[in-house]
């Protein structure tokens, strides 16, 4: 009996603290959410016509967030390598493209429909769901429990045509991923440049996805942007080069600040494997709903420049200089998505301090939000604020803010007290605030906050740009 109760109590204990979970979870994803958009990081893509699913647009701090993101990724990826070429390539490909790569074919999901509702859902997602519910005999709608058609595969390409009239003839497909447009270039960047194998082909750029369970704001979309390279090796050093990518790639979202412990990869079990991939490993962040993939790291073997040579007649093969040895380059790839990364980093910068960091402790209940960005990725890097808004002080505010705004991304705040113009600050993930008073128009010195540490320090304008330079780049 007694043990009957404390196994019923542990049950009741272990729900209620799963539960609390699972709210303080959803809490933060609210969080994020109402921040980005009263702070102009999101907003829904044709809001004011109600919105359309799975597609975002980026506010004025949005923007500045995902470019520093996207950045960061070139010059790590590009910029700072000898071995990596960048290309920017069209959306629109041949469709030939997408038949060669498989994309026709395989970019599939099966899907079922209701047969009363007419609602669509993914088969994998109802037969999880009567796992879960140890649902027997047939399956049903989840929304009003009408009978289901046998799954039907449904290709996640968009589709439209190129010219004036809609005909098969011209069925064209928006890019469900990057890496078509470098394989279909390795042979001009291969001649135009001169690399040699291993060499490396980035290109950041969009793509598009008629996604069926969309969501979790941007994690899932149908519009998104992909950082993508492309590493042409010898079919031997796959296995070198494969870890070796990993390594680097999670080493990437390491240094751009997100938390160790909530970093971990996953491996593709064979069934999983998209139809290019002989291994996958993703890199995968905890996001509040679970772990998910942020990037995937791919082994894709010779499978794309072999179809494409078949399918275009052109000859695709790379010749050692030294040896003579002819062959096709196997290829790792390195797959990750903008809008993944920048939501991460969003939400792994996202601090909430009880009480507020002032020494003043605040009488009412109150929660300052910092968002603890990188320093490099903070859409704003300096905010000037001059004490008050008599003409003296703002004029030379307005000269200092003139000064930094040429080299950080800046902003100008005259408006509300000192605390609330900080805290404003804090919440976008300012780093530096610089704060002009009256002393200023004697000594021409200025007060520098720092985000993080809160502190001040007093120092001569005439150093102010240096200062910030090598705190803004590390
Ligand atoms: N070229 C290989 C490829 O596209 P993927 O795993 O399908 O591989 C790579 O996608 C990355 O692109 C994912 O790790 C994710 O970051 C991003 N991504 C994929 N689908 C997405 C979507 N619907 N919305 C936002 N990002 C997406």
């Amino acid at each position: 009996m007694l043990v009957d109760i404390v196994v019923i109590l542990s049950a009741i204990c272990y729900q209620l603290s799963f539960s609390n979970i699972f709210m303080q979870n959803n809490n933060l994803m609210e969080k994020i959410t109402s921040l980005a958009k009263r702070r102009g990081f999101l907003f829904q893509s044709s809001e004011i016509y109600g919105g359309i699913s799975a597609c975002y647009d980026y506010g004025p701090l949005g923007v500045e967030l995902r470019n520093n993101v996207k950045e960061a990724w070139w010059d790590q990826m590009v910029r700072d390598r000898s071995d990596i070429e960048g290309i920017d390539t069209s959306i629109l490909m041949h469709s030939k493209v997408w038949e060669a790569s498989g994309h026709l074919q395989h970019f599939t999901d099966p899907l079922v429909d209701c047969k009363k509702c007419k609602k669509r859902f993914k088969e994998e997602d109802i037969l999880e769901s009567a796992k879960k519910k140890v649902v027997k005999g047939k399956l049903q709608c989840p929304e009003c429990g009408g009978e289901l058609t046998k799954a039907r595969q449904f290709n996640l390409m968009f589709k439209t045509h190129m010219g004036p009239v809609e005909s098969k003839s011209n069925e064209i497909y928006l890019r469900p991923e990057t890496a078509q447009g470098i394989y279909v270039n390795f042979r001009n960047v291969l001649d135009s440049t001169g690399q040699r194998i291993p060499f490396g082909i980035a290109q950041i750029g969009k793509a598009f996805r008629n996604e069926i369970t969309p969501g979790n704001l941007t994690f899932r979309l149908r519009e998104f942007e992909q950082m993508e390279m492309q590493y042409f090796i010898k079919p031997k050093e796959a296995t070198k080069w494969f870890d070796y990518w990993l390594k680097e790639r999670k080493n990437w979202y390491l240094e751009y600040g997100l938390t160790r412990g909530k970093l971990q990869t996953r491996e593709h079990k064979g069934g999983e494997l998209a139809h290019y991939a002989k291994k996958a490993v993703d890199i995968q962040y905890k996001f509040p709903f679970g772990f998910a993939e942020l990037e995937g790291i791919h082994n894709r073997t010779d499978y794309d420049l072999v179809e494409h040579e078949k399918a275009s007649g052109k000859d695709l093969n790379y010749i050692d200089p030294v040896t003579n040895e002819k062959f096709i380059p196997w290829i790792v790839e390195t797959s990750g998505g903008i809008d993944r990364a920048t939501l991460a980093f969003l939400i792994n910068a996202y601090t909430e301090v009880e009480g507020g960091r002032s020494e003043k402790k605040q009488t009412v209940h109150e929660k300052e939000v910092v968002l603890k960005l990188d320093k490099r990725l903070a859409p704003i890097k300096v905010a000037v604020l001059p004490l008050s808004r008599k003409k003296e002080l703002t004029s030379e505010a307005i000269k200092i803010f003139d000064l930094v705004k040429k080299d950080f991304k800046s902003q100008y705040d005259e408006t509300g007290s000192i605390g609330k113009r900080y805290r404003r600050q804090d919440e976008i993930g300012t780093p530096y605030c610089v704060t002009i008073d009256f002393e200023t128009l004697e000594d021409k010195a200025v007060t520098v906050r720092d985000r993080d540490t809160m502190e001040q320090e007093r120092m001569r304008v005439a150093k102010l740009k240096e200062y910030l330079e090598n705190k803004l780049t590390k």
